[in-house]
């Protein structure tokens, strides 16, 4: 089984995709947690991709379809994969397509998180404060938020026009309640 986890900056997904990743017995890759820890390696790439990412910006497709490539067998091999991140541009959806169809694979789909942009900022702005992500500054939260409307948000009517379950869910109220909206969701999806 193939997941996506999706939905725009502070929406959920790392916090939802640790509770799908138990209870459906996924392997979660996060391309922003790797990319965070090629940053904290200092390595040349982590270097570059750090830049970007502080600004709030996507790093170009090509990094991020090659560190798929390298990581998706690995986790395919065992159990399902949920995606958290990834794909974020119209051609990363179809680079993934592409990998997946070679192993005769497919999205089997996707969760979309919900969340008004003023609750996300809010939550964005504490978690500055709690965990000092260099990217949740008000300069930086705002470009993430225009980054996903232009090029992000349209990978949901790619996978909509190839007939892929494309599942809309609340994101708001406690943690937990929106999981249990999840795992409806997923039950429908998995049908
Ligand atoms: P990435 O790491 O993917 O960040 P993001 O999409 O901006 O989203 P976040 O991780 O900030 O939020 P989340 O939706 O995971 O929510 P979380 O559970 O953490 O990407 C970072 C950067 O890397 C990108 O900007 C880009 O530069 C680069 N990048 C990554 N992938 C890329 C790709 N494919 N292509 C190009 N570039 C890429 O929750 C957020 C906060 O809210 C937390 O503090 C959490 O505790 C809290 N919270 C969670 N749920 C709730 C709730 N129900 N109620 C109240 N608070 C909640
Ligand atoms: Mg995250």
């Amino acid at each position: 089984m193939i997941g996506i986890i999706f939905g725009p900056p502070g929406s959920g997904k790392g916090t939802q995709a640790a509770k799908i990743e138990k209870e459906f017995d996924l392997k979660h890759l996060s391309t922003g947690d790797i990319l965070r820890s090629e940053v904290a390696s200092g390595s040349p790439t982590g270097k570059e991709a750090g830049r970007i990412m502080a600004a709030g910006d996507l790093v170009p497709d090509e990094l991020i379809v090659d560190i798929v490539r390298m990581r998706l067998p690995e986790a395919e091999a065992g159990r399902g994969v949920l995606l958290d991140g990834f794909p974020r541009t119209e051609r990363q959806a179809q680079a993934l397509d592409a990998m997946l169809a070679d192993e005769g694979h497919r999205v089997d789909f996707v969760i979309a998180l919900e969340v008004p942009e003023p609750e996300l900022v809010d939550r964005l702005l504490h978690r500055a404060k709690v965990e000092g992500r260099a990217d949740d500054t008000r300069k930086a939260i705002t470009e993430r938020m225009h980054e996903y409307h232009k090029l992000t948000e349209a990978v949901l009517d790619h996978y909509r026009r190839q007939g892929v379950p494309v599942q809309l869910v609340d994101g708001r109220g406690a943690p937990d309640e929106v999981f249990e909206r999840i795992r409806q969701a997923i039950g429908i999806s998995s049908r």
